[in-house]
């Protein structure tokens, strides 16, 4: 079976306050979060290792109703980009597979394809105008900020089909996708 990889980079475009007045925010996942990010570790105690994440390297499991799988090194995997208003993730479609249609309300995200051939689109609220790309290896596409958007690893599957979720599948979706957006 043929796993398409690719990573999805969200950018955030609210801007914290920690960036401004320190150089870091590693964040401290200990205390809550709050509007512009957690709470800092001490600065003494951050070494080089807060700065780089391993954990994309591994494939996610597919086997589920998405045939998709997110593997996300946001703030609470990747505490060093707390603040920094950016964060990625790293997403394995199986054949058949789809990230169902959805939207980052804050976020603009650009899509890399690492290995494979995927369709993805997004919807413009102005005038419900649906852009839909074929990307292979290398590609990257643009998805603006706050428009529904959806990726999906097959030629034949109709656009459609990525939004056509019962409450019981959405329900069974935030789980896999971590519940988020
Ligand atoms: C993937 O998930 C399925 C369904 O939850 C599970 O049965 C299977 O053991 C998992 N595979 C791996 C390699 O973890």
């Amino acid at each position: 079976m043929i796993h398409i990889l690719f990573f999805i980079f969200a950018l955030l475009f609210t801007s914290s306050t920690n960036a401004v007045v320190n150089d870091f925010c590693v964040a401290n996942l200990n205390k809550a979060d709050g509007p512009s990010g957690y709470p800092c570790i001490t600065p003494t105690k951050v070494t080089a290792d807060h700065f780089a994440f391993s954990g994309l390297g591994v494939a996610g499991n597919t086997t589920n109703i998405i045939k998709a799988a997110v593997t996300p090194s946001f703030v609470a995997q990747f505490p060093a980009v707390n603040g920094l208003g950016l964060s990625s993730a790293r997403l394995d479609l199986a054949p058949g597979g789809v990230i169902p249609m959805h939207t980052h309300p804050a976020a603009s995200e650009i899509l890399f394809v690492v290995k494979g051939i995927i369709k993805a689109g997004f919807i413009s609220s102005s005038a419900n105008t649906v852009y839909v790309k074929t990307l292979k290896r290398g590609d990257v596409m643009v998805f603006p900020q706050g428009l529904l958007h959806f990726q999906i690893n097959s030629a034949s599957t109709l656009v459609e089909q990525t939004t056509f979720l019962d409450d019981a599948q959405v329900k069974k979706l935030k789980g896999i996708l971590g519940g988020t957006g």
